[in-house]
């Protein structure tokens, strides 16, 4: 599915925003993580990085497949002045250029559920984690409270169907979950967690 870049970026910046804050606070807390290389997968106009950005010393790589989406996360980068400690960088994620080991924290938020082959991405993230690295994966919005303001909104902008609701409890289902443990596996990665619940959302922490 090709995702509007624009249209995304506004709920971004003004129904999201919220979120993004709480979630890089909590991969902070969960990691420990607050040097070295931070690649942001799938980043959209880069919030979630940024938010990072803000919280710790990280360089932050931002990566995505569209280029509109790039030209969003280039427009958070100068409008922080940035240029020093943030860049962009385009392709899938199954095939990332970065070097082996080479990064640090890997985040993506609401990445996955597009992911084609989601066995051949694990293993290309587990590629290009450093040793003593972690990535953090998945979906949600930061808190069961703000799941449900956000989801009140869009049934609000969305005429009251019940469309962006279901997306989101099946992204985060534990359909989804065993998806994704079956790739997990598939991609011969064994020291993984997994958070899922009603405030966060659905997260795969990958240890290397
Ligand atoms: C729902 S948006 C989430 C954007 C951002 N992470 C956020 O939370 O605001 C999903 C993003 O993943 C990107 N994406 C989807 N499949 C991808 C893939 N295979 N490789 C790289 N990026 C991908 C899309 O272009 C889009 O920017």
């Amino acid at each position: 599915m090709k995702i509007d870049a624009q249209s995304f970026d506004n709920l971004a910046r003004t129904v999201f925003a919220p979120v993004y804050p709480v979630i890089a606070r909590r991969i902070v807390e969960t990691t420990g993580i607050t040097q070295g290389t931070c690649l942001d997968i799938g980043c959209g106009g880069g919030y979630l990085g940024a938010a990072l950005a803000r919280l710790t010393d990280l360089f932050v790589h931002f990566f995505d497949q569209s280029e509109e989406m790039l030209k969003l996360a280039k427009r958070t980068i100068t409008k922080n002045g940035w240029e020093g400690r943030a860049d962009i960088l385009q392709g899938d994620v199954s095939c990332i250029g970065l070097p082996d080991g080479s990064v640090d924290l890997v985040v993506s938020r609401g990445s996955v559920f597009f992911w084609e082959d989601c066995a051949k991405a694990f293993q290309e993230i587990y590629r290009i984690l450093a040793p003593g690295g972690m990535a953090y994966i998945g979906g949600g919005f930061g808190s069961a409270t703000l799941r449900e303001q956000i989801t009140q909104e869009m049934e609000r902008r969305d005429g009251g169907s019940e469309k962006f609701r279901n997306r989101v409890a099946n992204n985060l289902s534990s359909v989804s979950r065993s998806r994704f443990e079956a790739a997990l596996k598939q991609a011969g990665i064994t020291t993984y967690f997994v958070v899922d619940n009603n405030n966060e959302g659905l997260w795969l922490i990958i240890m290397k």
